[in-house]
């Protein structure tokens, strides 16, 4: 292969959200999008300075922040109008903002409060991202990608974060759907499904401090099937940057999976 098609820009003016930009998985995808030469990666989350931090870093050339708390439907919907009005179009929505389950909660035990704070999260404000991107690609007349982050907890069952492992059997319920519902549009819609990586979400829900995350790595990396390989940001990255562009073009209603093999074992 000539190098010049090895070194392509996958996103070459391409206008991106992220959500969840401010640091770990999103901030990772965030970065390498706006390497793959995407015009605008618009970061939306709810840490202003870390998001704030996260665009100045990339280049306000290319990156902006913006405050949007997805569990707020108005605020998702608002912030996509932002978008459009600002960069004439939406052809890329990576709905990836989550948070982690704050207790072990088994069924026995279940809070239901702790539930609706996790779902309005993890699954209606991945709902409304998916619903204001779609929308607004449908009305540009953009075929464009929207990518959800969802997790291996969409695949399995687990002895404790039922909120968790519900919240993302159901993010794969919406890929699912919504990827035949937008078909017609020339929308796709896929999601990843990665491991464990030891970003924030992860440290808090293990009770670690997060600038202690190579603990968090030795915990999981002996379960890996894949000797050897430590799942990182970048890897889910590469996958997410795999769903965006073009180079998935036939691909939609897929939960690709990060997991080294785990399933499988
Ligand atoms: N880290 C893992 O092991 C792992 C594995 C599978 C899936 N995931 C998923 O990856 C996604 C990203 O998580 P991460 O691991 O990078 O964690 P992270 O904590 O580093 O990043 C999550 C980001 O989402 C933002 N966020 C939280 N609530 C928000 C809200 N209401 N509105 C807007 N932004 C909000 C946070 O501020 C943070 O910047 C999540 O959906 C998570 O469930 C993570």
């Amino acid at each position: 292969m000539a190098e010049s098609a090895l070194c392509k820009k996958k996103l070459d003016g391409k206008v991106v959200i992220v959500t969840g930009g401010a640091s770990g998985i999103g901030e990772a995808a965030a970065r390498l999008f706006a390497n793959h030469g995407a015009r605008m990666v618009v970061i939306a989350d709810v840490q202003d300075e870390a998001g704030q931090r996260v665009a100045d870093s990339i280049g306000l050339e290319h990156a902006i922040y913006i405050h949007c708390d997805v569990s707020d439907e108005e605020q998702v919907k608002s912030m996509v109008g932002w978008t459009v009005q600002n960069y004439t179009q939406l052809d890329i929505m990576l709905s990836n903002a989550g948070v982690g389950s704050r207790s072990d909660q088994t069924i026995l035990d279940l809070d239901f409060s702790e539930l609706d704070r996790l779902f309005a999260v993890n699954v209606r404000g991945m709902a409304a991202c998916v619903k204001h991107a779609a929308r607004a690609m449908v009305n540009g007349h953009v075929r464009g990608s929207i990518v959800c982050t969802a997790s291996l907890a969409s695949c399995t069952g687990s002895d404790k974060y039922l909120d968790y492992f519900m919240s993302k059997h159901a993010v794969l319920g919406l890929v699912r759907s919504a990827s035949k519902q937008l078909g017609v549009h020339g929308i796709r819609v896929n999601c990843v499904s990665p491991f464990i990586v030891a970003t924030p979400l992860v440290c808090h829900v293990l009770g670690v401090d997060p600038e202690q995350a190579e603990e968090v790595e030795k915990i999981f990396e002996p379960q890996s099937p894949l000797k050897g390989v430590v799942l990182k940001e970048n890897h889910v990255a590469d996958a997410l940057l795999f769903l965006a562009s073009n180079d998935s073009a036939f691909v939609t209603g897929h939960n690709l999976v990060l997991d080294g093999g785990h399933l499988n074992s």
